[in-house]
């Protein structure tokens, strides 16, 4: 990762906007994903499994149906940055908790993108109406670890040896926010879940 001086963003750099995300962002988005899943695995794994653009097309149609938010960040038109959720389980009684993910290109680190999309992301999903969501995140992932403790998401959870990858077995740690009144009044009934 570069460091923060050099990412740093200029005066005259266009602003950070956030979207929902469209179709002809699909290949953007699948770069930075792809970019940040290379970093992670171990040399000689088979990434056959990667995602390809009907996937992430397919997921797109699948979230919009749902009125999950699929968000883009951009600077000057070029997509640096994307944001989603899922529902954290399928059961109904879980509809009112999501789950959470967050990609910010490799060169466009460390200059507010991530602070932007996250916002955007928790401001759409309490207005939305969910009330709790959760992110995994690995447990050497320092910025994704520091954004989230920013942002007020508590370490709720640690998955000892859930991963292997370097050669050696990595923790998940789990971490959750309330949206809006949280746990501490009952759900509103919104339209989100109304079977579509
Ligand atoms: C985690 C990630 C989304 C942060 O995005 P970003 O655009 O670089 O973050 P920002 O510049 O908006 O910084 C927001 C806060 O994140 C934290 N942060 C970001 N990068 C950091 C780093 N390298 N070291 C420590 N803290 C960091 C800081 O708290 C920062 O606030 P500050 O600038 O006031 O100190 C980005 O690094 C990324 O996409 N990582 C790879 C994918 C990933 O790990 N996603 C999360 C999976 S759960």
């Amino acid at each position: 990762m570069k460091a923060s001086s050099d990412n740093a963003p200029t005066a005259n750099e266009p602003p950070i906007l956030v979207r929902p995300s469209r179709d002809t962002d699909v290949e953007a988005m699948l770069s930075i994903y792809r970019r940040h899943i290379r970093r992670g695995i171990e040399d000689g794994v088979d990434e056959s499994g990667m995602p390809g653009p009907d996937d992430l097309l397919d997921r797109r149609k699948n979230l919009r149906n749902h009125r999950l938010p699929h968000l883009v960040a951009t600077i000057g038109g070029e997509v640096v940055g994307y944001a989603y959720i899922v529902l954290f389980r399928k059961r109904p009684a879980y509809r009112f908790t999501v789950k959470h993910s967050i990609y910010v290109h490799q060169d466009h680190r460390r200059r507010g993108v991530g602070r932007v999309l996250m916002q955007q992301l928790i401001d759409a999903c309490a207005a939305a109406g969910y009330r709790q969501i959760i992110g995994y995140i690995d447990a050497d992932n320092a910025s994704s670890l520091a954004i989230h403790e920013k942002f007020g998401f508590s370490r709720v959870g640690l998955l000892p040896g859930v991963a292997h990858r370097h050669g050696r077995w990595a923790d998940t740690v789990m971490v959750q926010r309330s949206l809006a009144a949280g746990s501490s009044e009952p759900p509103q009934p919104v339209s989100i879940f109304s079977g579509r």
